[in-house]
């Protein structure tokens, strides 16, 4: 596996969730049984990435040290940084840069919940040179960032919320990119909505020949949870399977022991550490304890 970092980007103007977001940021509301930043934690854990840098606004940070504390209980190394205003997803990397240092980096944003196998993204990570970002097909395009294919299923444009979208791909919130990103994204000059676009970023490494754009399978759900209605739709998603299953979605606890961060005894320590509650009563399930 090669060594690569994480960033979960949990900030925003979360104008869409308010007056929710007037305490917080939206990445602390809960989907279903959890917070809805678990979510990307635990898919970066399943990723194998072990370090994550949280970036968020300087009111909300408290809570995701609270929550996450140096992660050293889960077997990793989580840091904090502040981001001053919502200028931009592409901007994580300059906020990063020192965090990143030499090594690649998996940025998530905090708001993007993947189910299913999640294979396509240590793939990714392990085959990655310069870029490499997803392609979701979805009914309705136009919310997001749209990349189109050639016949060959070659990437040749990539376009942020277009009118006309050139495709049905969506590209998800999750993207790997080399450690040229924080130059890159420092040469990016900000769009008319002020921001610094994750899709000017993606498209340097188009123009070079350097992005791959892995199309990702029915087999996978992606959700965002940024709106009312997505929040709904996410929560009574994980509702249904977890209460199927008996299994849990995002319990970063348990992905920690499962990708063998912690091991029994660390695992029982966690569980010792955490309040009655029916969390906690799973995680000790998962030891038979
Ligand atoms: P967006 O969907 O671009 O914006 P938003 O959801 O914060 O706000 P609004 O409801 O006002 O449209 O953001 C996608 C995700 O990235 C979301 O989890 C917030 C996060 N984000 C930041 O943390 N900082 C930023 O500068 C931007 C643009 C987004």
């Amino acid at each position: 596996m090669r060594k690569t970092k994480g960033i979960i980007l949990a900030g925003g103007a979360g104008t869409r969730m308010y007056p929710m977001t007037q305490l917080y940021s939206k990445q602390l509301i809960s989907v279903y049984d959890k917070p809805m930043i678990y979510y990307p934690m635990s898919t970066l854990i399943l990723s194998g990435i072990k370090e994550v840098l949280i970036i968020s606004n300087k009111e909300t940070i408290p809570y995701y040290e609270k929550l996450f504390k140096d992660g050293s209980h889960l077997g990793m190394k989580i840091e904090y940084a502040v981001q001053d205003a919502p200028k931009g997803i592409a901007e994580a990397f300059i906020i990063g840069e020192e965090f990143i240092g030499d090594d690649q980096v998996c940025l998530i944003l905090g708001d993007n919940i993947f189910y299913g196998y999640l294979n396509f993204v240590r793939d990714a990570i392990n085959n990655n040179n310069g870029a490499t970002v997803f392609g979701y097909y979805v009914k309705d395009p136009k919310r997001y960032g749209v990349v189109e294919f050639d016949d060959n299923g070659k990437a040749i444009s990539i376009e942020e919320k277009p009118e006309k979208p050139r495709s049905k791909y969506a590209v998800p919130g999750l993207y790997v990119f080399d450690s040229t990103s924080p130059e890159r994204s420092r040469n990016i000059t900000p769009s008319a909505r002020g921001e610094v676009e994750i899709t000017d970023l993606i498209r340097s490494y188009l123009i070079e020949d350097d992005l791959k754009v892995a199309r990702i399978g029915r087999g996978i759900a992606w959700l965002d949870s940024g709106t009312p209605e997505s929040l709904l739709d996410a929560s009574t998603f994980i509702a249904s399977i977890e209460q199927r299953q008996g299994l849990k979605i995002g319990c970063i606890e348990e992905a920690a022991y499962q990708m063998r961060f912690i091991d029994e005894e660390g695992m029982k320590k966690i569980i010792y550490d955490l309040p009655e509650s029916y969390y906690r009563d799973y995680l000790k399930g998962l030891l038979k304890i």
